[in-house]
């Protein structure tokens, strides 16, 4: 069986049916040639879009001249209630001063000392679940919110207010369905793009409480008593450049696209991992072999005995990458596969696509963990795979992911079998992150 992949649109769509069909969700909106082809145009009467599978676009949009193509102030417009001026959304020196200071808590050694707080969120995620019928993806955004909180803020998420923020982002996304997709809506620059009244409400207060994290751990770096984490350590890093560190402010937009970056794209893979690991019990079986040579509480150093889960979580997020497609705005006038692209038109670059591109990867739709070892696949991997982006704007928590994924995988399955519902498959859909429509329902079994 081939794991679920939404149908494609079958022909041409008007405007205006496009604009229904986008606001229904993005995946399945597109028409299937998006898999065979290597660029395409689409037209609005307002902008250009292109979309670039072609990998040597792709090179030149993200590896090669990523000044000449920065993110598209679509996405700001869409997320700035929630996210202010996070490193998510800014461009140029402010965008390069953020990642200066970011990037070294994110470095390979932190997460050998941030691994401790991983275990920890997945042993409590482990004891959260019970036997019978579950919705997989709730319990793993708890799992995933767990992971965040524990590891920057040194709390778990039953601490006060990281369980209000859990629970107030709910609220947010109920009311802010769409969020990043606002961005790929062919909508005029010049139309303003207003937020209902509760999304405004509930991003405040969801600010309000990371202001009281951010400033009670400012008082403790003062104090001399702070927790040796990721917050103490972004909030003492000193840009090289300038000397400054972060204000509160700035760090309070930060913890906002931590949290959200970090916790939503993880609990999509981490769902649809145990959704496919349900749907191909031999694979489980592997995970499981290698999570039972695990300690009761593993060791950093222990990663190394899950080489199969890794390649595991690898295919998870070819198959279902939780970001399905970026958007970049083109600065210069561009020659791309012998079109001209004018200034001003949006580029995406659609990991969806290209992850299942039929003329890049063999099997494209199969779930192949062992693609990974083939020398084959490592053109593909090269080209190809895009789940966390890459060049200078790369995911800065890749590293924490990859290690996160797999641990937790293998931590849920060594005590619990998980098992498909025959009838129940989910359906993958575009919300924040290619999430499941109707949820992902598994059973659950104690090993
Ligand atoms: C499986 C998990 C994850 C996936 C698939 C993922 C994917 C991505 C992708 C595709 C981007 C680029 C978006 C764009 O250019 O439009 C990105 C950016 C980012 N991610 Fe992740 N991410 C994951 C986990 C995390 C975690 C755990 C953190 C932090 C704790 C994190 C923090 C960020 C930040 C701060 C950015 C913005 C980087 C910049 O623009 O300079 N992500 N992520």
């Amino acid at each position: 069986m081939i794991p679920p992949k939404p149908q494609a649109r079958p022909d041409k769509a008007g405007f205006w049916q496009h604009l229904r069909l986008f606001r229904q969700d993005i995946l399945s909106s597109q028409p299937a040639r998006l898999y065979r082809a290597w660029m395409a145009e689409f037209r609005t009467p307002f902008f250009r879009s292109y979309l670039c599978n072609d990998p040597a676009l792709v090179a030149r949009i993200l590896l090669e001249r990523p000044d000449d193509f920065p993110k598209s102030n679509r996405i700001r417009e869409g997320l700035s209630p929630l996210l202010g001026n996070s490193v998510f959304v800014t461009n140029g020196e402010v965008w390069k001063r953020q990642r200066r200071i970011i990037d070294p808590a994110f470095e390979g050694g932190r997460l050998r000392d941030t691994f401790p707080a991983m275990v920890a969120a997945g042993a409590a995620s482990a004891a959260r679940l019970s036997p019978g019928v579950a919705e997989i993806e709730e319990e793993m955004s708890h799992a995933a919110a767990d992971v965040i909180f524990r590891t920057l803020f040194s709390i778990p998420i039953e601490h006060e207010i990281a369980s209000a923020v859990f629970h107030e982002f709910r609220t947010y996304q109920r009311t802010q369905p769409l969020l990043n997709l606002a961005a790929f809506l062919p909508l005029p620059r010049w139309m303003p793009r207003f937020h209902k009244p509760a999304t405004r409400k509930s991003a405040a207060v969801i600010r309000g409480l990371i202001a009281r994290l951010c400033q009670a751990r400012a008082d403790e770096i003062l104090a001399g008593t702070a927790p040796d984490d990721l917050a103490t350590k972004i909030m003492t890093t000193r840009d090289p450049v300038s000397g400054e560190t972060f204000t509160t402010e700035e760090m309070i937009d930060q913890v906002a696209i931590f949290f959200l970056a970090g916790h939503e794209t993880s609990a999509s893979a981490l769902s649809w991992a145990l959704y496919l690991l349900a749907l191909y019990p031999q694979v489980q079986d592997r995970v499981v072999a290698e999570a039972m040579s695990l300690g009761q509480a593993p060791e950093f150093s222990e990663l190394s005995k899950l080489k199969f889960t890794r390649d595991v979580f690898r295919e998870v997020l070819r198959l279902y990458p939780p970001v399905p497609m970026m958007v970049r705005e083109n600065r210069c006038p561009e020659t791309m596969r012998d079109r001209k692209v004018a200034p001003g038109a949006q580029m995406v670059l659609s990991p969806w696509h290209l992850h299942r591109h039929e003329r890049i990867w063999p099997n494209p739709d199969a779930f192949d963990p062992d693609r990974w070892k083939r020398e084959e696949n490592r053109a593909c991997a090269r080209d190809a795979y895009l789940p966390f982006s890459a060049g200078a704007r790369v995911c800065t928590g890749a590293g924490f992911a990859m290690v996160e994924g797999p641990l937790l995988l293998a931590m849920l399955v060594r005590d619990w079998r998980f098992e498909r519902i025959a009838g129940r498959d989910p359906v993958p859909f575009a919300h924040l992150t290619v999430r499941a429509k109707e949820g992902i329902w598994l059973q659950i079994t104690r090993r």
